[in-house]
């Protein structure tokens, strides 16, 4: 997969997510301490922020194992019982979109994640009965775009809740400037920094950009990566000066010319737009919001007056006095 070589493998690689990581490295480090299983922990935000890479992070500070899996990919509870009984003790397992679990699975979760044991029900009708098998100590993490979408039950289960955010310009600097020492890239400071500016705040996109202007400065320049170079090839790419993309672009050109600035509803926009509605509310949207392109009103999206001057558009006369 993309970007894998690029992943940082300990917590002192990591960068940016201040916060998160710190908070972290106190449990991590006392979970050890005590010879214990690092307790439950939750990590949410929107894609792209290192959700994956953390949960790989958190396996190796505790030098254990790490199983990866998905809500959608668990279809019945037994799969959940196979991965669960093939764990070594402390042992991550790591479940991404985890929303996403049937409820059925959801319910197996539960005694394990708390008591540590799986109820598991053997036949059918009068005779069924239900036995109950004991876990390995194990931490379970799992993440997801947004944790109202989670059942209070599970969430409630995890002893350990974080949030990630977008990052700051200088972090994806940083980030960026990583990269292209692991690929051998040579890039000036504002070449990285202006790559930074375009990232949506997101190393993910952050790294996939570095790579795209890489191939423009090979085959423009033979080489090196400078501003100039990263400004031309991102223009080409359709991110823009603040690093919106063209469907971002879609969006709020379409809530501006299409629904004279909004509001309009979720679905309506995105079916106009083309894209799924969960798209547009878990990937699109945050980083709108979070820029102040777009605001959210009980009565559907607007485009904020910035985005008007953003995008070239001057505001409409009805909209003056209410901005
Ligand atoms: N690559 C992707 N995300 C990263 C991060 N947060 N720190 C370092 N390298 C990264």
């Amino acid at each position: 997969r993309e970007g894998e070589g690029l992943r940082p493998q300990r917590l002192s690689d990591y960068i940016g997510q201040r916060k998160v990581k710190e908070n972290l490295s106190v449990f991590i480090q006392a979970a050890s301490t005590r010879g214990e299983a690092l307790d439950h922990v939750l990590l949410y935000g929107p894609p792209g922020l290192g959700k994956t890479t953390l949960a790989n992070i958190i396996a190796a500070e505790m030098g254990v194992s790490v199983r990866t899996t998905s809500g959608p990919a668990i279809e019945r509870p037994g799969d959940l019982a196979a991965i669960l009984t093939a764990l070594e003790p402390r042992d991550v397992l790591f479940i991404d979109e985890i929303h996403r679990l049937s409820s059925a699975t959801e319910e197996i979760l539960y005694s394990a994640m708390e008591d540590g044991c799986l109820d598991i029900v053997i036949g059918k009708g009068p005779s069924a009965r239900s036995i109950r098998l004991s876990l390995p100590p194990f931490t379970l993490v799992g993440a997801t775009t947004r944790a109202g979408q989670l059942t209070s039950p599970l969430r409630d289960r995890f002893g350990v809740i974080s949030r990630l955010e977008f990052y700051e310009v200088e972090d994806l600097k940083d980030i960026v400037l990583r990269a292209a020492s692991i690929l051998r890239l040579s890039i000036t400071d504002d070449g990285a920094e202006e790559i930074a500016r375009r990232s949506r705040g997101t190393p993910r996109v952050g790294n996939r950009l570095l790579k795209r202007v890489r191939d423009f400065a090979l085959v423009w320049e033979g080489g090196a990566v400078t501003q100039t170079i990263a400004r031309e090839a991102l223009n080409r790419l359709d991110v823009d000066p603040e690093g919106l993309d063209q469907i971002d672009q879609k969006a709020l050109k379409t809530i501006i010319l299409t629904f004279a600035g909004g509001p309009v509803g979720l679905d309506t926009l995105a079916a106009t737009i083309g894209e799924e509605s969960i798209t547009l509310e878990d990937v699109v949207e945050p980083f709108l919001l979070q820029m102040g392109f777009l605001q959210r009103t009980p009565r559907g999206r607007m485009a904020t007056a910035r985005a008007y001057q953003h995008l070239g558009y001057s505001l409409p006369q009805s909209r003056m006095d209410s901005v």
